[in-house]
């Protein structure tokens, strides 16, 4: 095993900062919902709002950081192991058999981590940033009679709105199982934490990319 530089400081807080932001929207929302009662209700509106103009900021940062960086390749999923992911988590993890593949510094998701974050970062996100900023300026727009949603009631927006917070709460229910899969129940998370992970160094690639993501210690 080799200690391998895989999250680079922005990735990292990125990835936190997005963590707990959705984590604190879910609680102001459902209190907008009337689900839970926390903050009482005016409350709950403004710290929504003021969340949320902070997590449009940082997808802002983060689009611009996955251009700069390349990092939205790793995104693209690959379809070559996607059946043998598949029975990995559903039967081969149970029996102690081995990741079918391997994680690399350059290849760091399995088919299917690339393509439910594909489905995260152009359905679920884009639903609520789009609801939200309907459900947000709504009024407004009313008032300056723009007729692009003139025909959407409220109703509808606040639906779609809630719509993508279930499905982003089940996205991350899933994500935080998913994490205790790794080498060990904690490795993923001390991951992303640290920035370093132990990989297989039998990997013949990985040691490639390691000598290329050395070059970016400095970043840290
Ligand atoms: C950029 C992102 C977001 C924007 C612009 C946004 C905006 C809004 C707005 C304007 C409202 C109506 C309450 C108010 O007037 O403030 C609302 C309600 C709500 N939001 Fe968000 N929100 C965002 C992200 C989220 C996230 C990530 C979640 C949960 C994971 C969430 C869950 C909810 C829920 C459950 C409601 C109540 C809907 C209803 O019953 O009417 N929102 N949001």
């Amino acid at each position: 095993m080799q200690r391998v530089y895989i999250y680079r400081r922005f990735e990292r807080f990125w990835h936190w900062s997005q963590a707990m932001l959705i984590f604190f929207l879910a609680l102001t929302g459902f209190e907008v919902h009337d689900s839970i009662h926390l903050f009482g209700y005016e409350k709950a509106v403004h710290y929504h709002r003021v969340a949320s103009w902070m997590l449009l900021t940082l997808i802002a940062f983060s689009i611009f950081w996955h251009f700069t960086t390349g990092e939205w390749k790793q995104y693209i999923p690959s379809f070559s192991k996607f059946s043998a992911q598949i029975r990995y988590y559903t039967i081969g993890m149970f029996k102690g058999e081995p990741h079918p593949t391997h994680k690399t510094a350059r290849n760091k998701l399995n088919p299917l981590q690339a393509i439910t974050y594909l489905g995260f970062k152009l359905v679920m996100a884009p639903l609520i940033v789009v609801t939200g900023l309907l459900y947000m300026f709504y009024r407004t727009i009313d008032a300056n009679q723009m007729v692009i949603i003139s025909d959407i009631p409220l109703e509808v927006i606040a639906f779609l709105h809630t719509l993508g917070a279930y499905l982003i709460l089940m996205f991350a229910i899933i994500h935080v199982y998913m994490t205790t899969t790794g080498s060990t129940p904690l490795s993923n998370i001390k991951a992303m934490l640290t920035g370093y992970e132990d990989l297989d160094e039998s990997n013949e690639r990985q040691s490639k990319d390691t000598s290329i993501l050395n070059q970016h210690e400095d970043e840290k």
